[in-house]
């Protein structure tokens, strides 16, 4: 085995005791740490991302650096990481996903202080393993990742870098090496993953409810019920699981009985599956971050101008503009904590699966349930574009 091959591959640790300082939760959780897309190109969609979003590409692996399975892009905006990889080969597993799902989040990653004992402590509570705990090293020190199954092809990465300062991954090289850097594309209004959202079978929210609560020491943090979020024609039920102390917050959908085919029902006939339906990225400027990104042609879903006659009586007084909201679509909604505002855009690729939310948090820890009507009375005129309703 050369070198390179060794940076590339990790090392396999093989099962130990694992020691706890006292009190230590072995399933603590620090955030996110990055959301790996599989697509059929990643260096058209590492631009889609840089261009669009005003992502900066830092980091890259493919066969320029000895890697010839697959190459991924790193993109970072803020805390947000992206990792974008395509397969090179048709022997690669990732071209069985990218054909059944297209673009789709195979990795929700979790930064954990402890990889092995996160992984061993789900593993005894009956999780399926993806990947067993491996160490990876380079002059920047070492990273341990293990990664288990979740609903679909997706898997939850627990990735341990308390001890590397590198950019992002031993492997990994500084992206303007290979390839130029597009300048004056990057943005630095998106903050940090707020949550991602699984959309999963009829009748299996309770199954994945119970993955999270007794396998990955999840909580459940809210529940809608389709008597909150349903239109003349389709409805669905959301509950939100809670890990690491609110850090992670994963709403999971399931479709509910409608009059007609639901947008969650679309998505998994589009999808081939479950897997997940958005992530939502925080701003602490809505405003200036949907003007910006509607100047470089992303759409967004597109709420009646009704929407905003009654809002001042519905979620009392905001600081933003009500004028300006109501110019760029930005919805709001208020709850007991405060109040949030948020924006949909269209989905990222031809299939009407993945797409990002843009919110704004003002205190409220919601997810805008007033808003879920309108919104999706906007995805059914666009389904029924589609000739999906
Ligand atoms: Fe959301």
């Amino acid at each position: 085995m050369n070198p390179t091959q060794n940076i590339h591959q990790g090392h396999w640790i093989a099962p130990r005791p694992i020691t706890l300082l006292e009190g230590e939760d072995p399933q603590a959780i620090e955030g996110f740490d990055y959301a790996e897309f599989y697509v059929e190109n990643a260096r058209q969609t590492a631009m889609y991302f840089c261009f669009s979003f005003g992502f900066t590409p830092v980091a890259y692996r493919g066969p320029e650096t000895g890697y010839t399975e697959s190459a991924s892009y790193v993109l970072k905006q803020n805390k947000v990481t992206l990792l974008i990889t395509a397969p090179l080969k048709t022997t690669s597993p990732i071209c069985n996903q990218v054909a059944l799902h297209g673009m789709t989040v195979h990795d929700v990653a979790f930064r954990v202080p402890n990889c092995e004992a996160f992984y061993y402590a789900a593993m005894e509570k009956g999780a399926e393993s993806a990947m067993v705990p491996t160490v990876w090293q380079d002059e920047h020190g070492v990273i341990k990742k293990a990664a288990i199954k979740a609903y679909g092809d997706t898997i939850h990465s627990l990735v341990e870098r308390t001890n590397y300062s590198g950019d992002f991954w031993p492997g990994f090289v500084p992206y303007g090496d290979l390839f130029a850097v597009p300048e004056n594309t990057s943005l630095d209004g998106l903050i940090v993953i707020d949550h991602m959202v699984a959309n999963v079978q009829l009748g299996k929210m309770e199954h994945w409810v119970k993955y999270y609560e007794n396998i990955l020491g999840f909580s459940q943090f809210l529940s809608f019920s389709d008597d909150d979020i349903s239109t003349e024609y389709s409805a669905l039920m959301s509950k939100v699981m809670t890990g690491g102390h609110g850090k992670i917050k994963l709403p999971i959908n399931e479709p509910a009985h409608g009059k007609r085919k639901s947008q969650i029902e679309e998505y998994l006939e589009f999808h081939n599956g479950p897997g997940v339906q958005h992530l939502a990225l925080a701003t602490n400027d809505i405003i200036g971050v949907v003007r910006e990104l509607k100047s470089r042609g992303i759409t967004f879903l597109n709420v009646p101008k009704s929407y905003y006659d009654d809002l001042p009586e519905r979620v009392g007084p905001i600081k933003q503009d009500l004028q300006q909201l109501a110019e760029l679509g930005i919805l709001v909604d208020r709850d007991e904590d405060g109040y949030l505002l948020q924006l949909f855009t269209k989905p990222l690729h031809d299939r009407p699966t993945i797409f990002f939310e843009i919110i704004q948090r003002q205190g409220s820890k919601g997810f805008g349930v007033g808003n879920f009507k309108a919104l999706f009375e906007a995805i059914e005129r666009d389904q029924e574009l589609r000739g999906n309703l």
